[in-house]
């Protein structure tokens, strides 16, 4: 990362100050994260580590047609997986970007809308068996939801902007159900599971032996495989709560680190970010890891330096107000594409920067503003990458896995691992530093997860019906 040139050599030290992330910071905060895992374990109103009923992985050897919904931050997807063994599958499906309408409207509509667009897709892809039995669907939804058994999860919180209040506190699934019921659609959702799952389940079908699953991309989180015996804050005897294996699959929501401990090291920026946020003082760690803020924390720092003066400078000699920034002002519409962009442009002029600016906000930007608005958005990347490598490591740590004989394999998925440029690199050197280079190299592997969220439900449904009659391919 080279220091960009700027007139005012101070405010490039403030950002970097506020944004660093020194070495010598990791293991008190890895040894934080492993505490608020251990407590969210065993007691209420701490990280939720929620039980997700799922108390195996697949083996790989699984067989048949199942249907996947998968609702995430920006995008619903209904998924028809053929799951052929050997970690083989063949997944079809198709995507709707959820609209902003849906996202902060009633929650009932939005359920009304997913089960509609299931039948649009039921209609072309499940025609001729859907005359013959009833379909299960596994449902990814990348919300947090207590669980109840595999197929009862009631809405905690909404998160990513979603704000249909109506369904907190309500099992989506029975939501779901009735409106799939009232279309007299053939169709039973029978497991419900968040994406980390999902993305747990899909990367072990292809990678026996992978006991962790991370989404980086709108949102963070992470699920791995618990004993039982260390979720003491589950009553003993409850109901569906006796795990054959002794072992089920925590959901950890651990976005939500450091909301209580206040041990994340903020600055102004991201309390600027929180307060305007749907849920101010929630999902802290989240917020300085995930793409939704991360491209909003880029948005604060640029609109804030150009409101006093310090970019976009011109002739006038007058700070840009607020009117003259046009969408640069506007809450998240500075989206994490856009943000990656910008942080690849190798060109000398940082040409895409330019373009950008003057396309979406006709702003003019000279050399140093392009140079500065590139150092941020490396600065923000950076930092979340490492903050994201310091979740990977507690979780290493807590599970003792790099005492195990075993290869310690972690499935990932999202759009911030998979596309933003530089994100992996900055991650898996964090983890270089965090334990050493050698020992990553040769005893962690980090996998992109395949279609995590839509294969995994297709799994998670699997192993939920197994026993009983499921699609097979002609
Ligand atoms: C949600 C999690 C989800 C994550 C990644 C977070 O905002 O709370 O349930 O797994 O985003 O999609």
């Amino acid at each position: 990362m080279s220091t960009p040139s700027h007139e005012h050599p101070e405010v490039i030290s403030h950002l970097t100050k506020a944004f660093a992330f020194p070495i010598s910071a990791y293991d008190g905060l890895v040894d934080q994260f492993i505490k608020e895992l251990h407590e969210g374990l065993t007691q209420e109103n701490a990280m939720p580590m929620i039980p997700t009923f799922v108390y195996e992985l697949p083996g790989g050897d699984e067989t048949g047609v199942i249907l996947s919904l998968d609702l995430g931050g920006t995008n619903l997807r209904v998924c028809r997986t053929t799951l052929s063994g050997k970690g083989q599958f063949e997944i079809t499906h198709k995507k709707w970007t959820i609209s902003d309408a849906l996202k902060k409207g009633p929650g009932k509509e939005l359920f009304a809308w997913i089960a509609d667009r299931i039948q649009e897709f039921a209609d072309v892809y499940c025609l001729n068996e859907q005359t013959q039995a009833t379909y299960p669907l596994g449902m990814t939804f990348s919300f947090p939801c207590e669980q109840l058994d595999i197929n009862v999860g009631k809405l905690l919180t909404w998160t990513k902007g979603f704000r249909g209040v109506d369904v907190i506190g309500q099992d989506v699934v029975k939501i779901l159900q009735d409106q799939i019921d009232a279309r007299k659609l053939n169709i039973t959702v029978n497991a419900i599971i968040n994406d980390t799952v999902g993305t747990l389940l899909a990367t072990t079908y292809k990678h026996p032996g992978c006991e962790i699953g991370i989404i980086f991309g709108t949102g963070t989180n992470c699920a791995y495989l618990e004993n039982q015996s260390a979720i003491t804050k589950i009553k003993l005897g409850a109901p569906n709560f006796a795990s054959p294996t002794n072992m089920q699959v925590i959901n950890t929501e651990w976005g939500a680190f450091g909301n209580k401990s206040g041990a994340l090291p903020t600055n102004q920026y991201d309390a600027m970010l929180d307060s305007r946020s749907s849920q101010p003082g929630k999902q802290l760690y989240e917020k300085m890891v995930s793409g939704l803020y991360i491209s909003e924390l880029a948005r604060t720092v640029v609109h804030d330096l150009a409101l006093k003066g310090e970019l976009f400078m011109d002739a006038s000699g007058k700070p840009k107000t607020d009117a003259e920034l046009g969408d640069l002002a506007v809450k998240e519409r500075f989206d994490g594409a856009m943000m990656g962009t910008m942080e690849g442009d190798n060109s000398t002029g940082l040409d895409d920067i330019e373009k950008h600016f003057l396309t979406n906000y006709s702003l003019n930007t000279s050399q140093s503003d392009r140079e500065t608005i590139k150092y941020i958005c490396q600065l923000i990347s950076a930092r979340a990458a490492r903050l994201s490598a310091v979740g990977i490591a507690a979780l290493i740590k807590k599970r003792e896995l790099l005492t195990k004989p075993k290869q310690v394999i972690i499935g990932i998925d999202g759009s911030l691992f998979n596309k933003y440029p530089n994100f992996r690199r900055h991650l898996e050197g964090a983890l270089n530093e965090i334990f050493d280079a050698a020992t990553v190299k040769a005893k962690i592997s980090l996998i992109h997860a395949e279609d995590g969220s839509g294969v995994g439900g297709a799994i998670a449904a699997y192993l939920t019906c197994k026993e009983r009659c499921y699609f097979q391919d002609e």
